[in-house]
């Protein structure tokens, strides 16, 4: 039986990869940091057809252990922000590095990366730096892997539209940095439909933007939220400059004093939303694969049904 391993399979993206490939009839091979916490994961397959270790993508010497007679090896893992253990050099870049070069060595026939639209070793912003480095790494250890490139990704479990939803539930105004940056809001099971098709099919080398059909500004995107849960709310724009300051203040406290200071906003995310998050010209898309991506607007009540306000 064939075999993908999955890193980050518990993950807001990882479980929709995970779910869409058991349904392929594939065996899967999940690598998660807390196996009690992923245990949701096995009754998308058949009994034994989820097999789920405890595992970090940090520990150099046991990759080897965990992609073994594996025929594909997935990278969902990433972090949005950087704590004392994790940070965006050492995940993205490293970490990946290493994986993508023990997976060529163990003779993995297909290896994919997910990376994000906007990665690119000249951006301004370190998060997005470190993810076109990871890019560049995979590909020189590992040339023919896939690279999949989403915008911003939609969902029930996803973090943009729930967190801005709690908020307006507590808050009178909603912050927005860069109210006209644009956004390619993309499903979540569409890219991992995408994901198990490049699975199925065994294609290699690939870089993939994926992004919805339609383009939505930040402030857009806030507005159709506040309609969508009734409650009316003033969205408050902050200019870039300020941003920067708060969130160069926010990296400080969190650096001095650690995880215990939530990451509320990072310099990272401001220097992110200074460019639009949209699909280029070049690359394959969701019409390569006869997928047609499914609308924000149709999904957006269901993700945010318990803040609606009537
Ligand atoms: N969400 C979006 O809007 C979005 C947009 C564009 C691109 N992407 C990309 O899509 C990918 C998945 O993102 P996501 O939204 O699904 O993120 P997520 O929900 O934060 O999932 C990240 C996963 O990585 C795992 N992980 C973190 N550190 C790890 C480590 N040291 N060893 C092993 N596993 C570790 C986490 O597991 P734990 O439970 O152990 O923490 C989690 O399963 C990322 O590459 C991200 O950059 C996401």
């Amino acid at each position: 039986m064939e075999v993908v391993t999955v890193f980050g399979g518990s993950g807001f993206l990882g479980r929709y990869v995970v779910r869409q490939l058991a349904s392929q009839g594939l065996f899967i091979r999940v690598i998660v940091r807390n196996p009690n916490e992923a245990l949701f994961l096995r009754v998308y397959g058949k009994v034994g057809q989820i097999q789920l270790i405890g595992g970090d993508i940090k520990e150099e010497l046991k990759i080897q252990e965990y992609v073994k007679g594996s025929s594909c090896v997935i990278n969902c893992v990433a972090t949005f922000f950087e704590t004392r253990s994790q940070s965006f050099n050492v995940l993205h870049v490293s970490a990946a590095k290493n994986l993508a070069k023990v997976a060529k060595k163990e003779g993995v026939s297909q290896f994919i990366h997910i990376s994000s639209l906007g990665a690119s070793t000249e951006s301004t912003s370190q998060l997005q730096r470190s993810k076109g480095a990871g890019e560049e790494a995979v590909l020189e250890c590992f040339p023919n892997a896939n690279i999949v490139r989403p915008s911003l990704i939609f969902g029930i479990e996803d973090t943009f539209f729930n967190r801005f939803a709690k908020l307006s539930s507590i808050s009178p105004f909603i912050p927005v940095v860069g109210p006209e940056t644009k956004f390619q809001p993309v499903y979540v099971d569409d890219v991992a439909k995408v994901i198990s098709m490049l699975v199925e099919t065994g294609q290699k080398k690939k870089y993939l933007e994926l992004g919805g059909d339609e383009t939505y500004t930040f402030r857009e995107l806030i507005k159709l939220l506040l309609a969508e849960i009734k409650r009316k709310r003033l969205i408050l724009k902050i200019p870039f400059s300020i941003a920067r300051v708060m969130a160069a203040t926010n990296d400080f406290f969190r650096l001095i004093l650690g995880d215990v200071v939530p990451a509320f906003l990072t310099l990272a995310q401001v220097k992110s939303l200074e460019k639009d998050n949209v699909v280029g010209r070049d690359s394959d898309k969701f019409s390569d694969f006869k997928i047609a991506p499914k609308k924000l607007k149709i999904v957006l009540p269901t993700i945010v049904s318990r803040f609606n306000k009537s």
